[in-house]
């Protein structure tokens, strides 16, 4: 039976360090998955938080020479920052250190105790600081900690045990019950496997440093971290003094966690959770690493991503749209500052920050700014295609966010925004906005222009349409882009999922504001300097290259430089080459009757229309080329500016056509 609210949280993490791009990527999923929640009307609550007891948050603390609550409260701070940077959409964030969350531990406790599950023991084996976590001898790996890899230290002392053995039985049958407790359920037969050896107790004292919570009558003894950490859970909702809010929200959703904690959550959460007798969550989503083209991240390789620096350099939703577009979620993945600005350029700015461009930029100019009205008398074949992809699109996407598969929910939106480009594309509004058929139809005679300029209208809102629905299901993940389209396209209202009437022409008489580009593109100067880390050798090298390329070409005799052959030259036709981002295929005339056809590659610099009555200048005699197949006769003269836009040259003042340039 499905529930109107809707409880969804991330793991909360170590203050030990700074916030890194680990934590960023399993942020921005969940709140991915909260928004779009909330999209489809759920009553949402996301938390996140920050876990601030444990000997390793002290250790950090008394390297800095602070006290660790001075330190927790720093480092609390850094991570709130991060996030905001990020647009993460979190309702609470919940710090361990909090009055409220001790009142939590304690209540829990009591009940745990009072379940006869509580007793004093001598605990000998193996503890790994990095990770808090207790091993015993036979797991390590090479004497080592078998999750980090880092040493151990070898651990004598009386300790609190919290009897866990005995719910391996009840465990195993609620893995068997809820066969979908642990997704991806690739996962899940790890953790039975664990459940199968059968589980021995836990230590959940500790006595050797003070930073914790007091273990409840036991003086001298502080909470094993985990064991309070996990229960943060069910403080953000209240646990135990607002009963309407834990009973509105708990059981939890999703807890969304990496591999490397799945244990702790799977089962000794869920256990103590019996113990309490309070129900389990209903799922905990394992997500996969993300690691850089050098391996995993870690400082001293020198391959750590700042989150908020990549945010702030190319935006939060440049960020958020490549973690979720990159990586399958579940799975491991590569970042990089290289596949951020590639998927940056292909994806925002071509695809998405282009295609409201072109809208705009007509409306703008042939409508005042005023949407014009959509007839359904004219709506053809093409109509249809758009309309039966926005259907396709709504439904993938929501197939993908259902069940966490951000890259086909974006891969599924995105079919809308490419089937918007097309329709552009190939209802060539800059023709009928000249006066000239369009829709492809070459031989057609002039229409009269009521037809045009209605033909116009259905065009221009239509595809405005389905930008503003390819950004309602993009809204997820790049929420402030969707909010800066909806707010170009003059959108009232707030965003909603609203498949029901899609492509309706519901925007006719918003006016548009053509403002600056939504992803102005980005030239990557070398790949080498894009690509963490940068090694010295591979700078200098690089620098040299490019130095090299910057030198004048040797000198040229007048004789061979008047081989060229350099004309004027008016664009008739453009269009993009399909299948090709940076292609564009031109119709050129050269006066006389004489035309020439071109591809060129300024796509990413160029809508076609913006191209169509520009006179341009033709290197003529170029011998021809096939380019994707189509013939290139000749080249078009064009500038770089300083983003690494072309600029195509172009004489200054009117030039007959095919008259010779020198
Ligand atoms: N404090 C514990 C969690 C307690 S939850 C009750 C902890 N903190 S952590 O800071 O080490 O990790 C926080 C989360 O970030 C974990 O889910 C962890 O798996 C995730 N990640 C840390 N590095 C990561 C990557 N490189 N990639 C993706 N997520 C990773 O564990």
């Amino acid at each position: 039976m499905s529930r109107d609210a809707f409880y969804i949280t991330t793991a909360i993490d170590y203050v030990n360090a700074e916030p890194h791009m680990g934590h960023a990527y399993e942020k921005v999923g969940a709140d991915a998955m909260a928004r779009y929640q909330r999209l489809r009307g759920r009553r949402v609550r996301y938390t996140i938080g920050t876990d601030e007891h444990g000997q390793k948050v002290a250790e950090s603390a008394a390297a800095r020479g602070l006290s660790p609550q001075a330190h927790v409260d720093s480092i609390a701070g850094r991570f709130q920052e991060a996030w905001r940077q990020l647009e993460i959409s979190n309702d609470d964030f919940i710090r361990t250190t909090e009055k409220r969350h001790h009142a939590s531990v304690a209540e829990l406790f009591r009940r745990v105790q009072l379940a006869g599950d509580l007793y004093l023991g001598d605990y000998v084996g193996w503890y790994c600081k990095s990770d808090e976590t207790f091993w015993p001898e036979g797991k390590l790996v090479e004497g080592n900690c078998p999750t980090c890899n880092r040493p151990v230290q070898k651990i004598t002392e009386r300790n609190w045990f919290f009897k866990l053995s005995r719910y391996t039985e009840p465990l195993k049958r609620h893995f068997e019950v809820n066969p979908e407790f642990v997704l991806p359920v690739g996962r899940r037969q790890e953790m039975l496997n664990i459940l199968e050896e059968g589980l021995e107790d836990l230590s959940i004292s500790r006595s050797t440093f003070d930073w914790g919570i007091p273990f409840p009558g036991a003086p001298g003894h502080v909470v094993y971290v985990w064991f309070d950490a996990l229960i943060n859970y069910i403080t953000s909702v209240g646990f135990p003094a607002d009963e309407a809010s834990f009973g509105t929200f708990w059981p939890a959703d999703y807890h969304v966690i990496g591999k490397d904690i799945a244990k702790f959550h799977t089962i000794i959460w869920p256990a103590m959770l019996l113990a309490a007798g309070l129900p389990l969550p209903r799922h905990v989503f394992i997500h996969g690493f993300v690691m850089t083209p050098t391996g995993k991240m870690s400082k001293s390789v020198g391959n750590v991503i700042a989150p908020g620096e990549m945010a702030g350099k190319y935006g939060a939703d440049a960020l958020r749209y490549t973690l979720l577009r990159e990586i399958a979620w579940g799975q491991d993945g590569v970042i990089s500052e290289e596949i951020l600005v590639n998927r940056y350029n292909r994806d925002l700015a071509n695809d998405l920050g282009n295609l409201l461009h072109r809208i705009a930029t007509i409306v703008e100019k042939h409508f005042g700014g005023v949407l014009p009205p959509v007839s359904e008398a004219d709506a053809g074949p093409l109509e249809a295609e758009l309309r039966a992809a926005a259907r396709k699109a709504a439904t993938d996407a929501a197939a993908g966010y259902d069940v966490f598969s951000f890259h086909q929910a974006l891969e599924g939106a995105w079919g809308l925004v490419r089937a918007a480009n097309q329709y552009v594309d190939r209802t060539e509004p800059w023709k009928w906005a000249a006066g000239k058929a369009g829709d492809g139809k070459k031989d057609a005679l002039a229409p009269d222009a009521p037809t045009a300029r209605r033909r116009l209208g259905t065009i221009l809102t239509l595809g405005a349409d389905a930008l503003r629905q390819a950004a309602t299901m993009l809204f997820p993940v790049i929420p402030g882009t969707c909010q800066r389209i909806r707010d170009a396209l003059g959108a009232a209202g707030p965003v909603v999922w609203d498949s029901e009437g899609l492509l309706a022409g519901s925007l006719a008489g918003c006016r548009v504001v053509r403002g600056e580009p939504l992803f102005p593109r980005i030239e990557p100067q070398s790949k080498a300097e894009v690509a963490v880390p940068v090694k010295p050798a591979a700078a200098a090298k690089s620098a040299s290259a490019r130095a090299a390329l910057a030198a004048p070409p040797a000198e040229l005799a007048y004789d061979d430089f008047m081989k060229a052959d350099l004309r004027v030259a008016k664009v008739l036709e453009a269009s993009r080459v399909p299948n090709a981002d940076k292609l564009l295929q031109l119709k050129l005339s050269l006066g006389d009757g004489q035309e020439r056809q071109v591809v060129a590659g300024i796509a990413q610099s160029y809508a076609p229309e913006a191209l169509v009555g520009l006179q341009v200048v033709l290197v003529a005699n170029l011998k021809p080329a096939k380019i994707r197949g189509i013939e290139s006769h000749g080249m078009i003269l064009a500038a770089t500016d300083g983003d690494g836009k072309h600029r195509v040259v172009t004489p200054d003042g009117p030039a007959p056509a095919g008259g010779r340039v020198k």
